[in-house]
């Protein structure tokens, strides 16, 4: 099986890669690495993936990589709400305008299987516990982006190519190209560089599932394309509290002191408990990591000096962004079809359906 990652040189990518050609899938990464201080994607990624480093938003490049291609999955763009704040016609672009793109260059390829990778935050806040079926509520611009994009690209691919979704929990754990700025990972680096956690407030619930499992699933998925298919990818026992998770970040780098502040998380209102009952049902076995798992992974990580300085930007995503956005090495290219698609993005929120 030929598989695609567009966006595969990242945090999950870089763990799922060399999960699949484990399991002896040709995999090919188109990426442009834009969090990496080094060009050289070999100390990333195993040496039998094919890489092209390129942008997504570029078609000739899609066409090219996804000729021949029995999946393909789209994991790239910009993560998380700080970071799709820096610009947001810049996000629409990577988050929205460029799966879609993918979905059009797929269908025209004969692409099989689109997997897409979305989030929980589509959810937003909700008092009940969400599952697939729940009306996304997104809060802000990247939510917004996924859950838009989630809602095209199965539109595009209608009836012609299998499409699954995969709504994300908040990601932890050692990657190649690690990422220090999720809840999980930044707690236990700043636990074992100085000792303290701050904790504002803490009672916003989130569900976490672990980078190793999310490769799992997605092995999982490809292996069993089924239609039209939505999961949430994480487990019912790691829906946690953030002041949980400070406490168990606590627990396991002795001597950390938790700083309790007040609740200040205004910008990041998400708060909802997650059902992964379906991902239960068809894999049971892949999201069994627990949160201890992460957290002494990053510990040890800043321990044995793999990491030497948590706070470079080359694990911060908004940092890294900030970074080449200033420098202009990453801007929005308002190309034609770009354009177009930034215009359905914004009559669709206009429309007041603002991604639901
Ligand atoms: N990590 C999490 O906690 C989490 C949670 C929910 C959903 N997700 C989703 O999972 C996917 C992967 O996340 P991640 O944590 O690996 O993020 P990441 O930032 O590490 O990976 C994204 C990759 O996309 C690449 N990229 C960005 N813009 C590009 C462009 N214009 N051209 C080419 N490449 C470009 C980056 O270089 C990077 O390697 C994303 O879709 C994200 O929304 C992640």
């Amino acid at each position: 099986m030929h598989v695609v990652l567009l966006g595969g040189a990242g945090y999950i990518g870089t763990v799922a890669a060399p999960r699949l050609v484990s399991l002896g899938m040709q995999v090919t990464v188109v990426d442009g690495l834009v969090y990496r201080r080094a060009e050289d994607p070999r100390c990333l990624l195993p040496s039998a993936c094919r890489f092209i480093h390129a942008d997504l938003r570029d078609p000739d490049v899609l066409s090219e990589a996804l000729a021949g291609a029995d999946a393909v999955v789209h994991m790239g763009g910009l993560v998380g709400e700080p970071a799709c704040a820096v610009d947001e016609r810049l996000s629409v672009e990577l988050n929205f305008s460029s799966p879609v793109m993918a979905a059009h260059t797929a269908l025209a390829c004969g692409v099989p299987h689109y997997v897409l990778f979305s989030s929980c935050s589509v959810y937003g806040r909700h008092e009940e516990t969400v599952t697939e079926d729940t009306e996304p509520r997104p809060l802000g611009v990247y939510a917004r982006t996924k859950a838009l994009a989630e809602r095209h690209v199965t539109h595009v691919l209608r009836d012609q190519a299998d499409v699954t979704t995969l709504r994300l929990a908040t990601v932890h754990g050692a990657s190649p190209r690690q990422r220090l700025d999720s809840v999980v990972n930044r707690m236990a680096a700043q636990a074992a560089a100085r000792g303290r956690v701050p904790l504002n407030g803490g009672s916003q619930r989130r569900p976490l599932v672990h980078v190793a499992d999310v490769a799992a699933v997605l092995a999982a998925v490809l292996e069993r394309p089924a239609g039209r298919r939505t999961l949430n990818v994480g487990s019912d026992r790691e829906n946690h509290t953030i002041r949980r998770i400070a406490e168990t970040v606590a627990e396991l780098v002795p001597g950390t002191v938790i700083d309790v502040g007040p609740e200040r998380d205004e910008a990041d209102a998400r708060d909802y408990r997650t059902s992964f009952a379906r991902l239960g049902a068809f894999a049971p076995d892949t999201c069994t990591t627990p949160l201890t798992t992460g957290v002494s992974e990053i510990a040890e990580a800043l321990a044995t000096r793999q990491i030497t300085d948590p706070d470079h930007p080359e694990y911060d995503n908004l940092k890294g962004l900030r970074l080449r956005h200033a420098t202009g090495r990453l801007r929005a290219l308002k190309s034609p079809e770009l354009n177009r698609l930034h215009d359905l993005y914004a009559r669709a929120t206009v429309d007041g359906d603002r991604g639901r």
